[in-house]
C-alpha cells in the first residue's frame, strides 16, 4: 500500500475537509491526488533562474487541478512576484485563506466586484473606459488603492482593449491618486506553435502600445505578455514579468515546446481496488456491456470514474503492480473495472495509479490528453473537487 504517513493533508472543500478530518486513516480513500509541493517550489525556481524576471504563478482552475490554496502558498515561498487567478471570486478564496502576497484577476470583473477586490487589494484587469469613474469611486469608498493592469487586446480575439483604448485608459487612469497603475498586459493566442507568425505580429502591437505610453510619461512598472510557451521560446516577450501557469506544474504548453531540464510533474492520481473478482468467459462489463469476456477473466473494480474527472473514453490504462493493464467496458461515474490477467496477485486494497509513476512504469498526463482527444491543461483542470488533495514534500 501507498506510505501516506509522510502527507499532510490539506483538502480542498470544506465539507470534504470535515468528512475526512474524521477518517483515521488515508487508507479510507477512494482516490486521491499526491502532489509534490517541492517540484512545484523546484520548478519555480528554475523558471526564475532561468528568465531572471518576475515570475506570475497562474493557479487559476484549482491551481490547474493541484489545489489553489497550497499552490499559492508554495508559489509565494518560492518567491514568485504574483499569483494569477481568472475571476474575482478564486482571488477572495485566496485572502480568506490567508494568502497575503499580490494576487492578479486576469479576466473580467465587473463593476460591482470593485469594492470587494481593492478592500482586499487584489489587482484587476481592466479594459473598459467606462469603468474608470466606477473604480475611482470603489477605491474612495474602501479608502485603499485600486490596483489595476490594463489589458490590452493584440489579437487573442478575447478580453482586452484596442491599442488606442488601452492608451486613453492609460491617460485617465495614470494620474489618479486613487488608482495604482501597476500593470499593462497582454495574451498570446498561438505561443504554444513558435512556427506560427501570429506572436511576433501581437508583440509587435504591445511593444508600440508600450513605447507610446512610455513617451507619454505612462509606462506602468509592470509589463507583461508571455505565458509558459511565450516564456519558454521567445525571450523578446518576457518584459518585467511572465506568467506561468502550466510550466510550474512540470508539463508543456504542447508538443513543439520542450520542457527545460530539470522541471518535473508534481502530480499522481491513485486509487486503491476496491474489488476483484474471477468472472466466466461471456459476462458483460459496465453499462452496456461493450466488453464481454473472453475466457474466465479477472477484473477489477477501482473506485475512480468520470465524477473524478477520469473521461468516459474507451482504452485508457491504468498501473497496478508496476504494470499497464486495460481498463475494460465503459467508465461509470464512480468506478472503473480493469482486466488483471497480467497481474495475478492483485489483491483489493492495491494501489491503482491513474497519472504517474509505478515500479517503472508512468502514466503521463499527456498519453491520457492524446487518448482522450484533448491537452493536458484539461485533464489536470478536469480533475474534480471531490478528490482529495494530498501534499508531501
Ligand atoms: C491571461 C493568461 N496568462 C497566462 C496564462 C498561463 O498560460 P500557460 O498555462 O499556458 O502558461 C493563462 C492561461 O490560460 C492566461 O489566460
Amino acid at each position: 500500500m501507498f506510505d501516506y504517513t509522510r502527507m499532510e493533508r490539506v483538502l480542498s472543500s470544506g465539507s470534504l475537509a470535515h468528512i475526512l478530518a474524521g477518517m483515521q486513516t488515508n487508507n479510507t480513500l477512494s482516490n486521491w491526488l499526491a502532489i509534490d509541493r517541492s517540484a512545484i517550489a523546484e520548478n519555480l525556481r528554475l523558471l526564475q533562474d532561468l528568465t531572471k524576471t518576475r515570475v506570475m504563478a497562474v493557479i487559476k482552475a484549482n491551481g490547474y487541478g493541484h489545489g489553489i490554496v497550497e499552490m499559492a502558498r508554495v508559489a509565494f515561498s518560492s518567491g514568485v512576484a504574483f499569483c494569477g487567478v481568472s475571476r474575482l471570486e478564486e482571488a477572495i478564496m485566496l485572502r480568506q485563506a490567508g494568502i497575503e502576497g499580490s494576487i492578479m484577476v486576469l479576466g473580467y470583473t465587473p463593476a460591482y466586484g470593485f469594492d470587494q477586490a481593492f478592500a482586499n487589494d487584489i489587482s484587476l484587469a481592466i479594459f473598459n473606459p467606462e469603468y474608470v469613474p466606477e473604480i475611482i469611486a470603489a477605491a474612495k469608498r474602501v479608502g485603499r488603492k485600486a490596483r489595476i493592469h490594463i489589458k490590452v487586446e493584440t489579437g487573442m480575439g478575447r478580453l482586452g482593449a484596442p491599442p488606442e483604448v488601452a492608451l486613453e485608459l492609460l491617460r485617465l487612469l495614470g494620474h489618479s491618486p486613487e488608482v495604482r497603475l501597476e500593470g499593462i498586459f497582454t495574451h498570446f493566442a498561438c505561443a504554444d506553435d513558435p512556427s506560427a507568425p501570429a506572436t511576433a505580429a501581437q508583440e509587435k502591437i504591445f511593444a508600440e502600445v508600450i513605447r507610446d505610453a512610455t513617451a507619454a510619461d505612462l509606462r506602468p512598472e509592470l509589463v507583461h505578455a508571455a505565458n509558459s510557451a511565450a516564456t519558454l521560446t521567445r525571450a523578446s516577450t518576457h518584459f518585467d514579468m511572465v506568467r506561468i501557469g502550466i510550466a510550474m506544474y512540470g508539463l508543456a504548453p504542447s508538443d513543439a515546446i520542450q520542457l527545460p531540464q530539470g522541471l518535473r510533474p508534481a502530480l499522481t492520481w491513485k486509487a486503491q481496488m476496491s474489488m476483484v473478482h474471477s468472472l466466466p468467459q461471456g459476462s458483460g462489463i459496465s453499462y452496456g456491456h461493450t466488453y464481454i469476456t473472453k475466457n474466465v477473466e479477472r477484473i477489477g473494480v477501482v473506485p475512480v470514474g468520470y465524477g473524478d474527472g477520469y473521461r468516459r473514453v474507451d482504452g485508457s490504462e491504468v498501473l497496478v503492480s508496476g504494470r499497464k493493464v486495460p481498463v475494460v467496458g465503459r467508465v461509470c461515474m464512480d468506478e472503473i473495472m480493469i482486466q488483471l490477467d497480467q497481474v495475478p496477485d492483485a489483491k483489493v486494497g492495491d494501489e491503482v495509479v491513474l497519472i504517474g509513476k509505478q515500479g517503472d512504469e508512468t502514466i503521463k498526463v499527456k498519453g491520457l490528453a492524446d487518448l482522450w482527444g484533448t491537452i493536458n491543461y484539461e485533464v489536470i483542470c478536469g480533475l474534480s473537487a471531490r478528490v482529495p488533495r494530498l501534499y508531501y514534500g
